[in-house]
């Protein structure tokens, strides 16, 4: 029998949903998990009021998250695998995961620890999980595998839908749009790393270096969008630091700098994004070994593989 932590926090429950079914094989295997649940002082709302929306940007991109309460577990408490489970916040880890990982607790909770990542969001995640990367690697933890949910519907059409379900709390179809969020059947499809998991905690495979839940499609990129994030994530980096300048989250001072990067999120979205995806799908042919070579890179440690999807299904 194995001890596993995982990690949560979860707005809607969605995030909380796609762990619980990676959790219950686990359980059912014999292992023992104790779920964490991060409770930030001050909750963050949901559905956002716009302001705080735009307000909370410049701390998410640069790693200031407020504090969190006391963690029910020890921070000595040993553990044989940590599953760390986290929503993007503007292409970062949401402010609570980047708590956790920053504090003193959560960084004796990972130190010389496997560690899995499993990240639930709209679709714009490889900026985040670079930065869990890093913040795994200084508290001393080590990166095994990580899987991806992304919600459902094209890239495009979940520019309007989830950042209405976010805005509003509505997740419905949508004027033709696919409802927001990751579709129920990707969700009930996560038990399949449970089993795998199961397995490989059986055989004590959380202890040698090679990642454990290989040919179970765990994270597919699309290389295109990689491109589109990799440059707004560069400019979030100064916008933030601007931002950051005139005042503090909650300041009425930064407010008129918040409303000019607001328009100039609303502008990229409109113009750059559907550009670079048309410009990109125009030169397809020029650029398709770089983005081949990319997207590989970047579904590491655990792929897109699927050889392993039938013996772990249902
Ligand atoms: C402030 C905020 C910023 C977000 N930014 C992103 C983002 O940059 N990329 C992304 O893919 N999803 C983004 N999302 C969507 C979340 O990753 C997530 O899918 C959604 O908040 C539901 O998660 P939960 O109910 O499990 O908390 C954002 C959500 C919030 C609240």
């Amino acid at each position: 029998m194995k001890n596993v932590l995982v990690i949560n926090y979860s707005q809607t429950g969605q995030l909380s949903d796609v762990s619980a079914q990676v959790v219950v094989p686990l359980r059912a295997a014999g292992h023992s998990v104790h779920v964490e649940t991060l409770v930030p002082e001050t909750p963050f709302p949901w559905p956002w009021p716009i302001v705080d929306f735009v307000d909370a940007f410049p701390e998410c991109v640069q790693l200031d998250a407020p504090p969190l309460n006391p963690l029910s577990i020890s921070a000595d408490r040993q553990f044989d695998l940590v599953i760390l489970t986290y929503q993007v916040w503007y292409l970062a880890p949401a402010l609570p995961m980047t708590a956790f990982l920053k504090s003193p607790e959560g960084k004796r909770l990972i130190h010389g620890k496997p560690v899995i990542t499993l990240v639930a969001c709209r679709n714009m995640w490889l900026s985040a999980q670079e930065t869990m990367k890093q913040l795994i690697a200084e508290a001393g933890g080590l990166l095994r595998d990580h899987l991806v949910f992304t919600d459902q519907g094209h890239p495009l059409a979940t520019f309007i839908t989830t950042p209405r379900w976010v805005l509003t709390g509505k997740r419905n179809r949508f004027f033709g749009l696919p409802p927001a969020g990751v579709a129920p059947e990707e969700i009930r499809g996560a038990s399949r790393f449970g089993r795998a998991l199961a397995d490989a905690l059986n055989c004590d495979a959380e202890k040698s270096a090679a990642p454990m839940l290989t040919g179970l499609r765990a994270a597919t990129v699309n290389p295109r969008l990689a491109l589109s994030e990799r440059a707004a994530h560069r400019a979030f980096k100064v916008w933030s630091k601007l931002i950051r300048f005139f005042g503090k989250r909650g300041q009425w001072r930064r407010r008129p700098m918040l409303l000019v990067f607001a328009l100039y999120l609303i502008t990229l979205v409109l113009t750059v994004v559907p550009l670079s995806l048309l410009l990109q799908w125009v030169f397809s042919p020029l650029l398709k070994p770089r983005l081949e070579r990319l997207k590989a890179e970047l579904e590491l440690p655990s792929g897109s593989q699927e050889f392993n999807l039938e013996k772990y299904a249902q």
